[in-house]
């Protein structure tokens, strides 16, 4: 027997404010959880839903003083920026907090104390890597350097992003700071750590005996982590920005972002009531935490060996952490711009956020990786939401309109279609709430537009169209029963697209119904007037979604040329100035130029060198017409020994470079200069 909970305690990952949210992060964490949440409301059970912005963190500094401001400004932004996109999506936070507010200082300051207190935590002096121009400890992460396994040269001190290597900075040939790029050096420093080992048979009991239920992908993950065995965790930093360690001695220490954030959640619990201790602290509450899978061993291993710690706390039931969206077939990333950031979408489809809702559902990364496609995303509104949903609602709606002026036809005798027809719908209930509660969003939403599946079917059989000619009766029942499951497709979306479920209710001119409604076929009276119809979905043209895939196109350039031109040859060996001086160099001016036959890169050059005129073949055919090198003045190297190339004898050789994209670039005296100048 599954255990009764009395209330729900939902959590949602805090997003860090040092970006804005994208797709990915709703996909994997906000949609479900929002899902989750509307589902319970409509129930009517006691829940609350809780998030808030994570504020604090080294990747926060980093941006501040690459901006030049103070983190509190990088937070005060995108805790602005992600609470109003969230807002405007509809998630429907009971609470949408911060940790930088005062209350959870003192949350997360009391619990540190307390863990500190009962002596929970072991102290340990390690040597750390120190940036003395930042001034500042370096996490692993911005320590950077050669890899030593496969050379690559900006390999990071805990992993190598090219061979995928995990690497300690130790490992790292030429580390040198991501922050100043000065070289660190190692330096002694005071941590305290919550020995995890210590709660591995409490965690193994709890996880791998008492909750086999949970998703295989977090299963796995946690007891991948069991099985490797636990260390202790540093709960501390050296770093201005965060929590102060409320311990003597710690001055410059700061809570380790991973400590204070899971406490928010209680924290933004403590804001948004006087009994957050009911929700926090009864076993008869249900807390669910829903997560990305890079947050697994922290919502998993980590806080419940926190809470255990602390003592007096329920731990998650439940921790339904997704795989990750990619976007197009490539991983998102925030540092690369690779990403629809939900701002932007809200900004460019206004009134579409259903459908954002209703694609990240439908293709939500729950048991692998999922690829977000802005084809896909076109597809699914066109075919599934216009031309099911969308088209189910307006005929029902404008059918009633056109043949009983708005008013609700009274249901009269049922036939075996119509008979199945409300059976069916009444069965979608029972597999919805089973996936909803177990966490099966992509499944659920597919039984929510079941019902609008099912009222398109049964107008597209019945063809009330056709039978007002002949059976103006029978058309009444028709339109009963399609409006029936219109009020019923209504419940039916509502934690998945609640914009479109407060729109049909409207366009039927009645309240919202409770979740124990959906199935009936009483939800709307005989004679009651309806609204006026509108369109619930609109077809999204090509045009739209080409725009968008210029702008991801536009995105990768800007990617590719910024990663080109980091790649800068390294220095060629130490020559003395009699070698160079052997060089003749003379400003020269091309003349002529032609292709040389039968060849693809060469071009015949006729240059003014000064000193005479002669003939150079040079291999930039791929690179200039002929045409655009007439008349330049170039630099020409005129000493090199000749040598013939496909008949023709080259005297001396054009100075060019490469750029960092494999162009080649004439090198032109600034202004015009007299041939035969030397260089030098
Ligand atoms: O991965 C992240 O985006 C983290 N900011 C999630 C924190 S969740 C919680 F513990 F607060
Ligand atoms: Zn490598």
């Amino acid at each position: 027997m599954a255990k009764e909970f009395k209330r729900y305690l939902v959590t949602s990952a805090l997003p860090y404010a040092n970006g804005p949210v994208h797709i990915g992060h709703l996909a994997g964490v906000y949609i479900p959880s929002d899902i989750y949440t509307r589902y319970l409301r409509l129930k009517g059970c006691d829940v609350i839903s809780v998030c808030g912005s994570d504020e604090h963190g080294v990747p926060i500094t980093i941006k501040a003083r690459k901006e030049g401001v103070s983190p509190q400004q990088i937070v005060d932004r995108y805790h602005e920026l992600i609470k109003r996109s969230f807002e405007r999506l509809g998630m429907s936070f009971d609470i949408y907090s911060r940790t930088s507010s005062p209350v959870h200082a003192k949350t997360a300051s009391d619990f540190f104390r307390k863990l500190y207190d009962d002596g929970k935590f072991i102290e340990k002096t390690s040597m750390q890597y120190y940036d003395e121009e930042a001034r500042t400890f370096l996490a692993d992460r911005y320590i950077v350097g050669t890899c030593p396994k496969c050379g690559y040269d900006r390999a990071y001190g805990d992993q190598c992003e090219k061979c995928g290597s995990t690497l300690s900075p130790d490992e790292l040939i030429e580390p040198h700071s991501a922050v100043s790029g000065s070289v660190p050096v190692k330096r002694e420093t005071k941590h305290w750590y919550l020995p995890l080992n210590q709660y591995e048979d409490f965690l193994r009991k709890w996880i791998l005996e008492g909750h086999k239920e949970w998703k295989s992908n977090v299963y796995g993950q946690c007891k991948s982590w069991l099985d490797g065995g636990l260390q202790p965790r540093a709960v501390s930093r050296d770093l201005d920005w965060g929590i102060p360690v409320p311990v003597e001695g710690a001055e410059g220490k700061v809570l380790y972002v991973w400590f204070d954030a899971p406490i928010g959640y209680i924290s933004a619990t403590k804001e948004l009531t006087p009994d957050w201790e009911k929700y926090w602290k009864s076993e008869d509450t249900k807390l669910v935490h829903f997560i990305g899978k890079d947050n697994i061993v922290f919502h998993c291993i980590v806080f419940p060996s926190m809470l255990k710690a602390h003592g007096g706390y329920i731990l998650p039931e439940n921790v339904p952490a997704n795989e990750f969206l990619n976007l197009e077939g490539d991983k998102i990333s925030t540092s690369r711009n690779w990403a629809v950031w939900l701002h932007e979408y809200l900004d460019e489809f206004p009134g579409k956020e259903d459908v954002l809702r209703y694609v990240l559902c439908a293709n939500a990364p729950e048991t692998k990786d999922n690829d977000f496609t802005w084809k896909d995303f076109q597809a699914r509104n066109n075919n599934e939401l216009v031309a099911i949903l969308g088209n189910f609602v307006n005929r029902a709606l404008v059918l009633t309109k056109k043949y009983f002026e708005g008013q609700v036809p009274a249901c009269g005798e049922l036939t075996d279609y119509d008979r199945q027809t409300i059976a069916d719908v009444a069965a979608v209930k029972a597999s919805l709430e089973a996936n909803i509660e177990n966490y099966r969003f992509r499944e659920a939403l597919k039984d929510a537009m079941n019902v609008a599946r099912i009222g398109n079917k049964y107008l597209a059989d019945t063809e009330p169209w056709k039978v007002i000619k002949t059976d103006p009766e029978r058309v009444k029942t028709i339109l009963n029963i399609a409006l029936q499951i219109t009020a019923n497709t209504a419940i039916a979306i509502e934690p998945f697209m609640p914009f479109s479920s407060a729109k049909i209710l409207r366009m039927l001119a009645v309240d919202k119904f409770g979740w124990e409604r959906l199935g009936a076929m009483d939800l709307i009276p005989a004679g009651h007037q309806i609204g006026e119809p509108v369109l619930l979905f609109e077809k999204i043209e090509d045009d739209v979604i080409q725009r968008q895939l210029d702008k991801l196109a536009a995105t990768k350039a800007a990617n590719m040329a910024a990663e080109a031109t980091q790649h800068v040859e390294p220095q060629k060996d130490t020559i003395q100035f009699d070698d160079f001086q052997k060089m003749d160099i003379r400003v020269s001016t091309i003349l002529a130029a032609e292709k040389v036959a039968k060849t693809k890169k060469l071009l015949k050059l006729t240059v003014d060198t000064g000193i005479d005129k002669r003939e150079i073949v040079s291999g930039i055919a791929e690179h200039f017409t002929p045409e655009e090198l007439v008349g330049k003045q170039v630099l020409v190297l005129v000493n090199l020994a000749p040598r013939e190339l496909k008949g023709i004898l080259s005297k001396g050789m054009i100075l060019m470079a490469e750029d960092a994209s494999g162009k080649l670039r004439l090198l032109q005296p600034g202004d015009a200069t007299n041939n035969g100048a030397v260089v030098g």
